[in-house]
């Protein structure tokens, strides 16, 4: 899994307890790759064999590099060599973090402050720290799971084709303030919700809230915000992460 803003790790299980088993699962806002990762761990082995919650895992995410390293790494073809052995510095983190490469995508997460991609993080670091630090990051990258069945899309969210007998998840860009997605490609949630309304299969979404009355509420949490500032007078700020569903269910 990739450190990524607005990444559901903690809590991606439960949101996928409250979605239905289909033959195929679709993470069309995929992001670092977490909620795919939990899906894939949905299996139990049953008096019957094994049991898999959803047969096919479809991943989307719109930002090329993003997509790219999610790819590299469920191959096991990401270079961790490589990366551990570079030497991350401002100059670099400003040329190399837009590349719709692997590497540019990985450059803007483990060398930006909170893996927002908006500024570098190892600025006031000496280079003993700054070193450390970096291979800290990459670690926790480094426990990424193999997954080489995943069926990957780089595309807009309503370009994705949705086979028969299918569920689709949908972790939107949040509508909060200074909210950048790392695409810098701005959402219209007006947009989405005639999409996902209209749509002929179940949709999921994850938001702070939606006030459009074509979605029910199915389930809802309070979690550290990561969103924006995370302390107010030093005191943790909670948010109620919610999951809505079209009210559409298979066959
Ligand atoms: C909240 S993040 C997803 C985080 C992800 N669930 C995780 O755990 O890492 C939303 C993602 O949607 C992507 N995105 C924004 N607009 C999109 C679009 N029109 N189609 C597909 N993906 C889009 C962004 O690039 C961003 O990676």
């Amino acid at each position: 899994m990739i450190p990524y803003l607005g990444c559901k790790q903690s809590f991606a299980s439960e949101i996928l307890a409250n979605i239905p088993a289909a033959d195929n699962f679709y993470d069309l806002f995929g992001g670092g790759g977490s909620v795919i990762e939990a899906a894939h761990r949905c299996r139990e082995n049953g008096l019957f064999g094994e049991w898999v919650k959803w047969k096919y895992l479809h991943y989307n995410e719109i930002n090329k590099g993003v997509c790219r390293l999610c790819r590299a790494l469920w191959a096991g073809r990401f270079d961790f060599k490589f990366a551990k052995a570079q030497e991350p510095t401002k100059e670099r983190y400003y040329e190399e973090r837009r590349k719709p490469t692997a590497w540019g995508a990985f450059v803007s997460m483990i060398w930006s402050f909170g893996n927002r991609d908006e500024s570098f993080i190892y600025a006031s670091k000496s280079n003993v720290m700054r070193h450390n630090e970096h291979l800290q990051r990459i670690k926790r990258m480094e426990k990424s799971p193999i997954l080489p069945d995943v069926e990957m899309y780089c595309k807009d969210y309503r370009d994705v084709k949705i086979a028969c007998n299918s569920v689709v998840y949908c972790d939107i860009p949040y509508q909060v303030k200074n909210n950048h997605c790392k695409t810098k490609i701005k959402f219209n949630h007006l947009d989405f919700y005639e999409w996902a309304a209209s749509r002929k299969f179940p949709v999921y979404f994850s938001e702070y809230d939606c006030f459009d009355k074509r979605f029910q509420l199915i389930w809802n949490k309070c979690v550290p915000a990561k969103i924006n500032r995370k302390y107010i007078n030093n005191k943790t700020l909670y948010k109620i992460e919610k999951l809505f569903w079209n009210g559409v269910k298979n066959g």
